[in-house]
């Protein structure tokens, strides 16, 4: 009987640890995120991670990110003043695909200069096998690496004449060798093997990163089968958010919430499951990198009638980086958006309200002229109170539903003002005052 026991508890123990990790870890993914902001004087520092309570990963991205927080500190400490604000931006891009998790930590700096520092640190980690890989995991044999080397040798020139450039033959050649580090940034998509090679890998600076996707046909002697197609099908189907009848609201004053540097999944959601209770529907202005980690949350914003706007891609100053650079920020979160709602966002917030005059972002410009400063007193109360002290007809309120206490704080704003207000989006607001609002114009309230 003992050696019976021996055996089963053993067994039972597996079994309940096998499946806390698969309902931590497979099922929920991603179960807290990390997101820090601080606005000083001299530097601006946004740092967004996930954790993933999986020690092998969890670490190497802590230690990345605090090494290059402790980088930028020092540069910023030795600097007496500035410009620019000195920028830290660090985003996380995490997703699944056939057991492996494709994570990528992407580190924008700015200390000056014409432009940003960017920088990448990708890990591949192989959920069934519990172990970190790299490109090598998907080969087929030894000689996979080298034909891989040729074709992607060849689809860098491709890119080349495709937009108009020259590179050097010899510099792509370099950059596209079969070693390890050439290959550190990849991932599958429904085409093919998408590879991003980095400013000065393949080409100037100047050219920025390359990304190319060598077709899925042509990698079967390459890419063990596995890999060799995406079973993630694309569902076309077609959204429809909720519309409201706007005629009863015409007697009451108007107030437009809005939400930046979101979607986060656990408090948006907050948001959300209370909005109802206010008849209030509000604003959000998305991140693009964060939608692909928190795309459910976005789509159920919008089906509830919500409305969905664009606050780039990476964050950055539009006001710094390169015309090329501000296309690709505006025009990435555009595709981002539309590949969770089916629609572009109709109205733009850019980063820290900076806006490039020659840059056209063909959506009007959404400022705010109630700030909360939510990000830096994190407390409902003070939230609250500065939302109720400032309100005015037509007036925007710049909140981040990244916090509970900012989600919280204008839930309790709206218990205060509701039978004052009503409380729409933007586009509700322009309707109800009659108001056109056109491209690349600032609004900073609707009246
Ligand atoms: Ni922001």
């Amino acid at each position: 009987m003992k050696r019976v026991l021996k055996i089963i508890i053993p067994i039972i123990i597996i079994i309940v640890l096998a499946s806390l990790f698969y309902f931590f870890f497979l099922r929920k993914q991603l179960i807290k995120e990390v997101s820090i902001i601080k606005d000083e004087e001299k530097y601006y520092l946004k740092i967004d991670y996930p954790i993933l309570y999986n020690s092998k990963i969890d670490k190497k991205i802590k230690s990345y990110v605090n090494s290059k927080k402790d980088e930028f500190m020092k540069i910023v400490n030795k600097t007496d003043k500035v410009t620019h604000k000195y920028e830290l931006l660090i985003q996380t891009e995490v997703h699944k695909n056939k057991d492996i998790l494709y994570i990528t930590v992407l580190n924008n700096t700015y200390t000056g200069g014409a432009h940003y520092i960017k920088d990448y640190y990708n890990l591949y980690y192989d959920i069934k096998e519990d172990k970190l890989v790299d490109i090598t995991h998907f080969f087929k044999d030894d000689n996979s690496f080298n034909k891989l080397y040729k074709l992607a040798h060849y689809y860098v020139l491709e890119y080349a004449t495709a937009n108009n450039k020259n590179f050097d033959e010899a510099w792509v050649r370099s950059g596209t060798e079969p070693k390890l580090e050439n290959y550190d940034y990849f991932t599958f998509n429904n085409k093919g093997l998408n590879i991003t090679f980095k400013p000065y890998q393949v080409a100037s600076y100047a050219d920025g990163e390359i990304k190319i996707t060598i077709p899925y046909e042509e990698l079967s002697d390459i890419i063990k089968d596995e890999y060799l197609s995406n079973n993630i099908e694309k569902k076309e189907e077609k959204l429809i958010p909720e519309i409201r009848d706007l005629s009863k609201y015409k007697d009451k004053k108007l107030l437009a919430f809005t939400f930046d540097d979101g979607p986060n999944t656990e408090t948006t959601k907050i948001l959300l499951d209370s909005l109802n209770k206010y008849d209030a529907k509000v604003t959000f202005f998305v991140l693009g990198n964060r939608i692909n980690r928190h795309s459910e949350i976005l789509k159920r914003a919008y089906l509830e009638g919500n409305q969905i706007g664009s606050h780039t891609y990476n964050h950055k100053n539009l006001k710094i980086i390169s015309y090329e650079s501000a296309e690709r920020e505006i025009n990435d979160t555009n595709n981002a958006i539309k590949s969770v709602i089916g629609v572009n966002p109709s109205i733009i917030r850019p980063p820290y309200g900076n806006v490039n005059p020659n840059i056209n972002t063909n959506m009007p410009i959404i400022l705010w002229n109630i700030d909360t400063l939510d990000w830096k007193y994190r407390d409902k109360n003070k939230v609250a109170d500065k939302i109720v002290e400032n309100a005015r007809d037509g007036a925007i309120v710049l909140l981040h539903d990244i916090y509970k206490s900012s989600v919280e704080g204008a839930l309790l704003a709206m218990e205060r003002l509701k039978d004052e207000y009503y409380f729409v989006t933007i586009e509700e607001m322009a309707i109800l005052k009659n108001k056109t609002l056109e491209n690349d114009q600032k609004y900073f309230n609707i009246k």
